[in-house]
């Protein structure tokens, strides 16, 4: 089996090794730019590391790994335009420097160029990945839809917030370990297990992302700090806000969400966030989640030795700055 940083340096390399066409150039150059822009890559070394438990030879699943890798920076380029991001892995978001028009296109190729790349699997396994990748990428666009319209709504439950990022990123990750076992050999029961395993891991690290997004620093998180205060996103800790702020906090909350003072915003809202200790309870729920991973992860039939690097990973994902 590879260490994690062996297979991080095998999809860094398989990247860099695809070519794109080069005309026209505004189609293909945010492609480039996006999928070189460095980012943690753990959705394809997840896949990596789930193909390695059924069989050695990771190379087999590169094309995999290259599909999910591609198809997730698409969802972050639209995802950027959705939510009016400035800046991603630290430099200027695609339609920031191309245009809007641009980045949608741009991404609708990335969509194709993941079906490239799956492509070029086994026949004898191609019609069940493409059956995980469809129900995935589906998930996801439901998953962003809900997103947006929750940005709209002031009565979203918690219940209907696990379930958002479920789909806009749990399934994704879930996916993509699905996707490993598949082309590793694994059983249906196998398969399924990696899928639930990497679901609830990814509903933890979502929840990290929305944490970071307040408490990042700004230069090792990489995007703007405070962007989901400023769009007023129905977030796990603006929820959780919601249900234990005091009649007068309530006020003061509430009088924020027109507020076009952005600093001011962000400030007032993060300190009603520390003063009801919001953020504890996001990473409690944040474990609650892993742990149900982990419960996942016992039931796939191979020695637990072998899971250990699985565990190591999901757990410094988690206490991850970027
Ligand atoms: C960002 O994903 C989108 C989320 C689901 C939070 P990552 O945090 O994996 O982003 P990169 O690929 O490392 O930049
Ligand atoms: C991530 O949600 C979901 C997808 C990109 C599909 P976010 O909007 O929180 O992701 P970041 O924080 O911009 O990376
Ligand atoms: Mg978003
Ligand atoms: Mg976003
Ligand atoms: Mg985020």
């Amino acid at each position: 089996m590879h260490t994690i940083f062996e297979l991080q340096q095998l999809i860094e390399k398989a990247i860099n090794k695809v070519e794109y066409p080069t005309h026209p150039s505004k189609l293909y150059e945010p492609i480039s730019y996006i999928m070189r822009l460095g980012g943690k890559r753990i959705r394809p070394v997840l896949l990596l590391l789930s193909s390695e438990l059924f069989n050695n030879d990771a190379t087999k699943a590169i094309e995999a790994a290259l599909a999910i890798e591609t198809f997730h920076n698409f969802t972050l380029i639209h995802d950027d335009i959705m939510d009016n991001a400035p800046l991603r892995r630290g430099q200027d978001t695609v339609h920031i420097k191309w245009g809007v028009n641009n980045a949608i296109l741009s991404g609708d190729v990335m969509m194709v160029e993941a079906n490239k790349h799956l492509t070029n699997l086994d026949a004898s396994i191609l019609k069940n990945a493409l059956h995980c990748f469809n129900s995935t990428a589906q998930g996801v666009c439901e998953g962003q839809q809900l997103d947006m319209e929750f940005e709209q709504r002031t009565d979203v439950s918690i219940m209907e917030y696990i379930n958002m990022i479920r789909l806009k990123t749990a399934v994704l990750v879930g996916g993509a370990m699905k996707l490993g076992a598949i082309v590793g050999g694994a059983s249906e029961e196998d398969a399924n297990h990696l899928y639930d395993f990497g679901e609830n891991f990814g509903i933890a690290f979502q929840l990290q992302d929305d944490i970071l997004d307040v408490y990042g620093d700004p230069v090792k998180f990489g995007k703007q700090v405070g962007g989901d205060i400023i769009s007023n996103k129905q977030t796990f800790l603006l929820l959780r806000l919601k249900e234990l702020v005091q009649e007068n906090d309530l006020t003061l909350l509430e009088a924020q969400y027109s507020n076009t003072d952005y600093l001011t915003k962000i400030e007032s809202i993060t300190s009603l966030y520390n003063k009801y200790k919001i953020r504890e309870l996001a990473v409690t729920e944040m474990k609650r989640s892993l742990d149900i991973a982990f419960t996942a992860l016992e039931k796939v039939s191979i020695e637990a030795a072998k899971k250990n690097e699985l565990i190591l990973l999901a757990e410094s994902l988690l206490d991850r700055e970027n």
